[in-house]
C-alpha cells in the first residue's frame, strides 16, 4: 500500500464467508445526526471488542455515507465524485436508487462476529436511524453466488486492489477512501436452473465447475463479464466486488448481494450501462432476464483517520466557514 494515503477502511480485506450489510436512513434533529457522527469516533473500538475474542475469524466493518447523508451529517467539504445512485434501464430491466443515508458492511468468516457487531452498532445509533434494509449473506461452497458461479475470481489483488478501489491522488483530502455501490438482486432460480448449464456458461461468460473463462469467439459480447470489462484510455478498469448470495427458501427469495468498491463511481456506474442498457445499447446482460435489482445506493468510504475525524465535524460550522470564503 503507498505509505502516503491515510489508513483505509477495510476496503481490501480478503473474501468472507460470512457479512451483513445494514443501509440506515437518518431520522430528522440535530441529536440522530450527533448520533451517528459520535459513533464514527467508536466503530474501530467496537471491532477490536469483538474480533479480538476470535481472532482467526477475519471481522471488519466498512461504513459509508451517501451523497444527502454526507450533507447531513458532515456538510463541506465533501468528497469530490459523491452524488446520488444514477439510475440505468428503463421496464422490467432498471437498475433503481432507493433511499439510505448510511451503509454499514460488516465481514467475517463466522456469522456470529457478524451478528454481534451488528447488534451493537445498532444500540449505539438507537432511534437516530431507521434501518431500511438488512441483509445477511453467506458464501456457497467454492465461494460460489446464488446462481452457483465462482464470484470474485477477476477481483484485483494485492497493489492492483489498492490501486483500483483507493482514492489518492484523484481527491487528496479524500485519499484512502473509496465509493461503493450496493444492489440487492432477487432471481428467478426456477427459471435459471431450467436453462442448460451450457445456456448458463453463455450468459455469465465461465465454466461453472471449473470457473475457467470462455474462449474469444464463445465467449458472447453479451456475456456478463464481457460486459463488465471496461477499459478508458486503451486500460482496462477494474472494481473490488465482495458479493454475497442471501435468501430465504421458506419464502421463495433468493438473492445476490451486489457490493463493489472504486476510486470513482464512473467505472461502477458504466459497468452497471453496459449490463441495464446494453453495449451497444440492447445487446444487455441476460443474467438480468432471471434477476431484478430491487435497492440502489452509492456510498463514500472515508479512510479509517477521516472517519474518526468526522465525530468532531459541525456541518453547521463549516456552513458558515464557506458562505464567509464565498
Ligand atoms: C445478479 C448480480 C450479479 C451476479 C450474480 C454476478 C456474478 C458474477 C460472476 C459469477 C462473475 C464471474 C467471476 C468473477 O470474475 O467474479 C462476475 C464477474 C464480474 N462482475 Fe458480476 N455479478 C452480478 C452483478 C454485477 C454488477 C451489478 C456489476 C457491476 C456494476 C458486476 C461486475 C462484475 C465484474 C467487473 C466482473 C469481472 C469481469 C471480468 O473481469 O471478467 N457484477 N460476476
Amino acid at each position: 500500500m503507498p505509505t502516503d494515503i491515510p489508513e483505509p477502511q477495510a476496503v481490501c480485506d480478503s473474501i468472507s464467508r460470512s457479512a451483513i450489510f445494514m443501509v440506515a436512513t437518518l431520522k430528522a434533529g440535530p441529536e440522530s445526526a450527533s448520533t451517528v457522527r459520535a459513533l464514527c469516533a467508536d466503530v474501530a473500538g467496537l471491532v477490536r471488542a469483538v474480533g479480538t475474542r476470535a481472532p482467526p475469524a477475519n471481522l471488519s466493518c466498512v461504513c459509508g455515507f451517501s451523497s444527502d447523508g454526507w450533507d447531513t451529517l458532515f456538510g463541506a467539504p465533501r468528497p469530490a465524485n459523491l452524488h446520488a445512485f444514477r439510475e440505468f434501464g428503463e421496464g422490467g430491466r432498471r437498475a433503481i436508487g432507493t433511499p439510505g443515508d448510511l451503509l454499514l458492511h460488516i465481514r467475517a468468516d463466522h456469522m456470529d462476529l457478524c451478528f454481534e457487531l451488528a447488534a451493537l452498532l445498532m444500540e449505539r445509533m438507537g432511534d437516530a436511524v431507521s434501518v431500511v434494509d438488512e441483509v445477511h449473506g453467506f458464501r456457497y461452497f467454492d465461494l460460489r453466488d446464488m446462481v452457483g458461479f465462482v464470484d470474485g475470481t477477476e477481483n484485483p489483488r494485492g497493489r492492483e486492489a489498492v490501486e483500483f478501489a483507493l482514492i489518492s491522488d484523484q481527491d487528496p483530502a479524500f485519499a484512502g477512501g473509496s465509493y461503493v455501490m450496493v444492489q440487492k438482486y432477487l432471481h428467478d432460480m426456477a427459471g435459471w436452473d431450467a436453462l442448460p448449464v451450457e445456456a448458463q456458461e453463455r450468459i455469465i461468460g465461465r465454466k461453472k465447475l471449473s470457473d475457467v473463462e470462455l474462449a474469444d469467439g464463445v465467449k458472447p459480447s453479451s456475456s456478463h463479464s464481457s460486459l463488465t470489462t471496461i477499459e478508458k484510455d486503451g486500460q482496462e478498469v477494474k472494481i473490488l466486488r465482495h458479493n454475497m448470495a442471501f435468501g430465504r427458501p421458506g419464502a421463495g427469495e433468493f438473492g445476490t448481494y451486489f457490493i463493489g468498491y472504486a476510486s470513482s463511481p464512473e467505472p461502477i456506474e458504466q459497468m452497471l450501462e453496459n449490463m441495464f442498457v446494453g453495449r451497444p445499447p440492447g445487446n444487455y446482460d441476460r443474467l438480468l432476464d432471471y434477476s431484478r435489482a430491487v435497492t440502489g445506493g452509492l456510498f463514500f468510504v472515508p479512510s479509517a483517520s477521516l472517519l474518526e475525524d468526522l465525530a468532531d465535524r459541525d456541518p453547521q460550522a463549516s456552513a458558515n466557514e464557506s458562505a464567509s470564503a464565498g
